[in-house]
């Protein structure tokens, strides 16, 4: 592995970095970027993962990021990267098809860092905080309907399925009432107004997370649709990594790491065979697993960055074996929310 030139492997994309890189080192180590390898960052964000995979060997890299701000953030490091470096704003669910237009398939890695960046959830005015008030937006591409409007329009039933779902909190159905009770007063519109309609309905102790952690999760999940992005890239990169190619990801919270780990424990399963039917069937392994199980940070790591206490890393090699058929995906999602969505409240 050579160093590759004009890519320093310290600050992050656009300036000084405001966010911390998660389990940098873990990536670098389960994706091998080689040189001459086309690799694929999947959530640009301030840019931490793919200056390093620019340092780490004489590679190229197609980074792709929903949020036009980060990929805006992200053009002094184009610069730096001497034309190794390609930024595109789009879903991570069309790594594959973006990849192919840009003649940059097939591939050698696909890392995805899922979630919200830091300089998402610090600035008040793109609404995901429940600590700083802002609009309850919480849309990364700023486009489609936003919190507010899934708030304002999902009836008391889907409020509380999306909430129980999504975010696993236990009191869903009185956040709901609580909700549809408040907006019948007067819309609901700030990340404060919702925080605080929460607060009153979960009780927290002192000292424990935010009564509204949860729900804003859900809400942020459902408006990003989080998990469908996370299905659809999974098997993008099924598609378009060459036989060696690497897949890592790093989840945050176990909705998402549940669905990386079904996957790779189904792409990596041999057919199963048996006496009576010695002749195995159906599709053979298409991933083999890099990392046995779920790797996490180290202590050091979450002591200076409290965002990796929760980070799991996954990672699997493709293997020669052809893709496998798209229809069984549809199981790695804990409930079909894309009927729900864009359902009305008569
Ligand atoms: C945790 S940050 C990534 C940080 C990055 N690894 C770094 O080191 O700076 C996640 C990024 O992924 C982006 N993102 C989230 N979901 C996405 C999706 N479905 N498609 C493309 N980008 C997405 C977010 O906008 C955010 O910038």
């Amino acid at each position: 592995m050579k160093t590759g030139r004009g890519v320093g492997p310290t600050d992050a994309a656009g300036g000084p970095a405001r966010h911390l890189p998660v389990m940098l080192a873990e990536v670098l180590a389960h994706l091998a970027p080689k040189d001459a390898g086309r690799y694929v960052d999947g959530t640009f964000g301030a840019g931490g993962y793919t200056r390093a995979i620019l340092a780490a060997a004489d590679c190229r890299v197609l980074a792709i990021d929903r949020d036009p701000t980060a990929i805006a953030g992200g053009a002094g490091l184009v610069l730096d990267a001497g034309g190794r470096l390609t930024l595109v704003q789009d879903r991570f669910s069309e790594l594959g098809t973006v990849a192919q237009q840009m003649d940059f398939a097939p591939l050698d890695g696909v890392v995805l860092d899922i979630g919200v960046s830091s300089m998402q959830l610090d600035e008040a005015e793109r609404g995901f905080s429940f600590r700083r008030d802002g609009p309850l937006d919480m849309r990364m591409a700023n486009d489609g309907p936003s919190a507010a409007d899934l708030v304002a329009d999902l009836d008391e039933v889907e409020l509380a399925h999306v909430i129980w779902t999504l975010g696993e909190e236990r009191f869903s159905r009185q956040i709901a009432k609580a909700i549809v009770a408040a907006r019948a007063e007067s819309p609901i519109t700030r990340t404060l107004q919702l925080a605080d309609i929460v607060s009153k309905v979960v009780w927290a102790k002192p000292g424990e997370m935010h009564p509204a952690t949860r729900t804003f999760q859900a809400l942020r999940i459902a408006v990003n649709e989080e998990l469908q992005e996370l299905v659809g890239a999974l098997a993008a990169a099924e598609r378009v990594l060459k036989p060696g190619g690497r897949l890592v990801v790093v989840t945050f919270h176990s909705l998402e790491d549940r669905i990386v780990k079904n996957f790779l424990s189904h792409r990596s399963k041999a057919p199963s065979a048996s006496r009576h039917m010695p002749q195995a069937e159906g599709p053979a392994p298409s991933f083999r697993l890099v990392a046995k199980g779920m790797v996490e940070a180290g202590s050091e790591e979450v002591a200076g960055n409290p965002r990796a206490r929760s980070a799991k890393l996954r990672a699997a090699e493709r293997t020669e074996a052809p893709a496998h058929p798209d229809g069984d995906l549809a199981g790695l999602l804990p409930a079909d929310l894309s009927q729900r969505r864009g359902r009305r409240r008569n």
